[in-house]
C-alpha cells in the first residue's frame, strides 16, 4: 500500500471512517496525527455500528498497530471511557494501541473555555463540538500546555496542573463561570494517568522503527481540508492542520516518505458549525434528514447540506496534493431527479475558480451550477463499478474530472462490502 495520508477534502464528515476501515486492510499501522475527541469516525461492521473519537479506526482490524501522534491533543479521561466502551463491545486493546508522549492534552479548563468563549461570542460563535479544542492548541502555541509525558509523572503533573488551574481560575472567574476543583481534576486525570501509562511510548522513534521494517503506514486524518487552521474558512475552522502536511507534522514522519494523498468526499457536500458554504441549499438538507442522514457522530447536530463543490475540492486537491479520489454517500443522491454541481463562484462581477480567502466575499459568492440528470435507482446493491447505473458513473467521472484527481474508490452505504475499487 506504501504510506499513505488520508484527507478530508470538504467541511469533515466526509465518511473518511469508512474509508480509512477499507485502506487499513493494506496498512500495518495506522496513525492518527492531529484534532482529538472533536472527530467522530463511524465504522459499520456486520450490523455492529463503532465510533471512534480518538482511537484510530484500524482497532477494528487484526494484527494493526494504531497510534495517536504527537500532534493530537488528548483528553486522558475521554480516551479511557473509549478505550473501555471499544472493549465492552469486543475489541482487544492492549499491545496494539500507543499514545505518544508529546500529544498534548485536554484538560476540564480548556472545555470550560472552549464553552465560555462560545457563549460569549453570541451570535458570532464558531459553533464548535465544544471540547476544548481550541483552547487545548492555544496552550501548545503559547507553550503553557501539559503534554501526556508529564501526565504520567505524577509529582510533575501535580505541580504543574496546580499553576495552569490557578491561571485558568481567574479567566473563568471573569467570564462569570465557577472555578474548577483542583482537588477534583486532579484525582480523576491522576487515575487516567495511571490506566493509559501503559500505552504512552516516544511514537516518533515506533514510527521511524517500522519505516525501517518497511511496514505501511496509514495517516488518518480528522475533520476536513476547509476546517484547517490555516487553509480553511477562518475563523470558522478548527485549530489544527487537517491538510496533508499536518499528517508529517503531527508524526514526526519526513514529507519525502510519504507516498500518497486519498482525498475523501461526500457526493454533494455537509459542514457542522458555523460559517461559509456556498452550496447550502435547503431542499437536499431536508430531503437527506428525512432520510435519517447527516447527523454529526459526535455532537447529534444536523449538518448543514448542500450540492457539491467542485471549486472546493480542487482547492483542496490543490493544498493537499491528492492523488486519489474516495467519493462516499452516493447512495444519498439515488432518488433526487437533477443534480447540481457548483464549478465556480461569483461575487457580483468578480469571478473565482478557487476558494477566496476573505470570509466576507466567500459569504456574498453564489455558486455558478452545471447540472446532471440523476439515476433514479438504488446504488447501495452495487458492488463493481459496472453495477453504477451508466448516470451515477457519468456524475462520478465528473466530480473526479472537476477535482482534477483521479477516481479510486465509491462507497454506496456505511457497510465495508459496500466500496467499489474504481
Ligand atoms: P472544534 O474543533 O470543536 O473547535 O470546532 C471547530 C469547527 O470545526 C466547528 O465548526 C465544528 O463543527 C467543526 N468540527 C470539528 N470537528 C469536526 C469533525 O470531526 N467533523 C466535522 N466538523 C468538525
Amino acid at each position: 500500500m506504501a504510506n499513505t495520508i488520508l484527507v478530508g477534502a470538504q467541511w469533515g464528515d466526509e465518511g473518511k471512517g469508512k474509508i480509512i476501515d477499507v485502506l487499513t486492510e493494506e496498512a500495518d499501522i495506522v496513525v492518527r496525527t492531529q484534532g482529538g475527541n472533536n472527530a467522530g469516525h463511524t465504522v459499520h461492521i456486520k450490523g455492529q455500528k463503532y465510533i471512534l473519537h480518538l482511537v484510530p479506526s484500524g482497532i477494528l482490524r487484526k494484527n494493526k498497530v494504531c497510534v495517536i501522534g504527537n500532534g493530537v491533543v488528548v483528553d486522558p479521561v475521554s480516551l479511557v471511557e473509549e478505550i473501555e466502551g471499544l472493549r465492552k463491545l469486543g475489541v482487544r486493546i492492549d499491545k496494539n494501541l500507543y499514545l505518544s508522549e508529546t500529544a498534548h492534552m485536554v484538560l476540564p479548563y480548556h472545555r470550560e473555555l472552549d464553552a465560555q468563549r462560545e457563549t460569549s461570542k453570541g451570535k458570532n460563535k464558531i459553533g464548535t463540538t465544544k471540547r476544548g479544542i481550541g483552547p487545548a492548541y492555544g496552550d501548545k502555541a503559547a507553550r503553557t500546555g501539559l503534554r501526556v509525558i508529564d501526565l504520567v509523572d505524577p509529582a510533575r503533573f501535580k505541580s504543574q496542573l496546580e499553576t495552569r488551574i490557578k491561571e485558568n481560575n481567574e479567566i473563568l472567574k471573569a467570564f462569570g463561570a465557577q472555578p474548577l476543583s483542583f482537588k477534583k481534576v486532579h484525582a480523576d486525570y491522576r487515575a487516567a494517568g495511571d490506566y493509559l501509562k501503559r500505552f504512552v511510548v516516544n511514537t516518533v522513534v515506533l514510527l521511524h522503527e517500522a519505516l525501517r521494517r518497511g511496514d505501511d503506514i496509514l495517516f488518518e486524518g480528522a475533520q476536513g481540508t476547509f476546517l484547517d487552521i490555516d487553509h480553511g474558512t477562518y475563523p470558522f475552522v478548527t485549530s489544527s492542520n487537517t491538510t496533508a502536511g499536518g499528517a508529517c507534522t503531527g508524526s514526526g514522519i519526513p514529507p519525502h516518505r510519504m507516498d500518497r494523498v486519498v482525498g475523501v468526499m461526500k457526493a454533494y457536500t455537509t459542514r457542522v458549525g458555523e460559517g461559509p458554504l456556498p452550496t447550502e441549499n435547503a431542499e437536499i438538507a431536508d430531503m437527506l434528514h428525512a432520510m435519517g442522514r447527516e447527523f454529526g457522530a459526535t455532537t447529534g447536530r444536523p449538518r448543514r447540506c448542500g450540492w457539491f463543490d467542485s471549486v472546493a475540492t480542487r482547492h483542496a486537491g490543490m493544498v493537499n496534493g491528492i492523488d486519489e479520489l474516495a467519493v462516499t454517500n452516493v447512495d444519498g443522491l439515488d432518488s433526487v431527479e437533477t443534480i447540481k454541481v457548483c464549478i465556480g463562484y461569483r461575487d457580483g462581477a468578480q469571478h473565482y475558480d478557487y476558494v477566496p480567502n476573505d470570509i466576507e466575499a466567500l459569504s456574498r459568492c453564489q455558486p455558478i451550477y452545471a447540472e446532471f440528470p440523476g439515476w433514479r435507482t438504488p446504488t447501495h446493491n452495487a458492488r463493481k463499478w459496472k453495477d453504477l447505473p451508466v448516470r451515477t458513473r457519468t456524475y462520478l467521472k465528473a466530480l473526479a474530472e472537476l477535482s482534477d484527481a483521479k477516481l479510486a474508490i465509491v462507497s454506496v452505504g456505511p457497510g465495508r462490502e459496500q466500496t467499489i475499487a474504481v
